[in-house]
């Protein structure tokens, strides 16, 4: 039987999402038999892996990365600067207060410095800004703590300081949403002033956190063409595909169908996984990378969201981790 990194072989690396419990028993199994990538879920990112000043949690991603290698495989870091899962103290001084710009710029370029140097050499791509544009506005910058005690040049400082630290590596920015017109013109708008200045910035992830009825083809085409045009790569960073209508019912703060998993859903996700393919397929050129988020439907971050209480089947393995009809599109091509 065909493998996702065999299939994908002459195209690109296939990885997966992975917590430490990932890495022990049938999930890690599952790892080391489909995928050749690894991107920590959560052990990498600020509050996680720098949890008060001066002290990092290395056990997790170390784990992580050790593992990586041990198999053979590559690894995305995940991620440098969000506005989500941040301490409260990176933020503000001993009295509580907000601290500089200085003193933050200070912080962000030690926090850097530090995961990235660790990992040199190991990581070979960072996604090193993440979610710093905003779904609804004109501006294109999101209101985030970096944003509003830096100014918009938090960004490109990032940039600079991973790259001081592993010139080497490749480095992202790094977002969701990105086929809706107006959050991928405002992304581009981002990405262009980066390029003009000459930021180091190498590619932008497309998290593709999508489902059975997004997104369309043409706008993920359209969002390819449009950033590959500035001359980055690309890299589906967060691939899984809801069983449920997530736009719709984010619009309408409800959910759309009962919650049961019906074969109808299981044969839309598969359309749609086939369809993600063949255009990840046709630009090859351009895309280097393709990352699940998770591993099997035993587990997935979708289960209770949006709606709490309801499981998702996202992905290509079921919670018995065997491969679903939506595998069977994306290896038989
Ligand atoms: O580790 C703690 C645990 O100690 C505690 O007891 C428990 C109680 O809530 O929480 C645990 O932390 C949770 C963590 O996942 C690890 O399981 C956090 O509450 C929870 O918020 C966190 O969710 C993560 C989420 O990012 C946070 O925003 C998801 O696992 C992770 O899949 C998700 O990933 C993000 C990407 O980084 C960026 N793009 C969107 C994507 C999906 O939201």
């Amino acid at each position: 039987q065909k493998t996702l990194k065999d299939a994908y072989n002459d195209f690109f690396p296939i990885g997966v999402a992975v917590a430490p419990r990932n890495l022990t028993g049938p999930d890690a199994e599952l790892i080391k038999e489909q995928f050749n990538s690894l991107t920590p879920e959560n052990a990498m990112k600020m509050g996680p892996i720098h949890p008060e000043p001066n002290r990092y949690a290395w056990q997790d991603p170390d784990a992580i990365v050790a593992f990586a290698q041990k198999n053979g495989m590559k690894v995305r870091g995940h991620t440098l600067c969000w506005h989500n899962q941040t301490p409260k103290w990176f933020f503000t001084d001993s009295t509580n207060k907000q601290v500089s710009r200085e003193v933050l710029l200070a912080r962000l370029k030690q926090h850097i410095n530090d995961v990235v140097g660790r990992y040199k050499g190991r990581i070979y791509a960072w996604d090193v800004v993440n979610e710093a544009v905003p779904d609804t506005g004109t501006s294109i910058y999101r209101r985030s703590k970096f944003y509003e005690i830096i100014g918009e040049d938090y960004i490109e400082k990032a940039f600079e300081y991973a790259h001081a630290a592993d010139p080497a590596a490749k480095l992202f920015y790094n977002d969701y949403n990105t086929e809706s017109s107006s959050k991928r013109d405002k992304i581009y708008q981002l990405l262009k002033k980066l390029k003009d200045k000459n930021v180091p910035v190498d590619g932008v992830g497309l998290q593709g956190h999508w489902s059975i009825s997004e997104p369309a083809k043409q706008e993920l085409e359209k969002s390819i063409e449009q950033f590959s045009s500035l001359g980055l790569m690309i890299q589906i960073t967060e691939l899984d595909v809801s069983v449920h209508q997530k736009e719709h019912e984010r619009r309408e703060k409800r959910a759309t169908d009962s919650g049961e998993l019906t074969a109808e859903m299981l044969e839309k996700q598969a359309a749609q996984y086939k369809m993600l393919f063949e255009v990840f397929r046709k630009y090859k050129s351009v895309i280097t990378g393709v990352t699940f988020w998770n591993v099997s439907d035993k587990s997935s971050w979708l289960d209770n969201f949006p709606v709490p209480g309801r499981k998702d089947y996202p992905l290509l393995f079921d919670q018995n981790y065997k491969p679903k009809k939506a595998f069977d599109g994306v290896v038989n091509f």
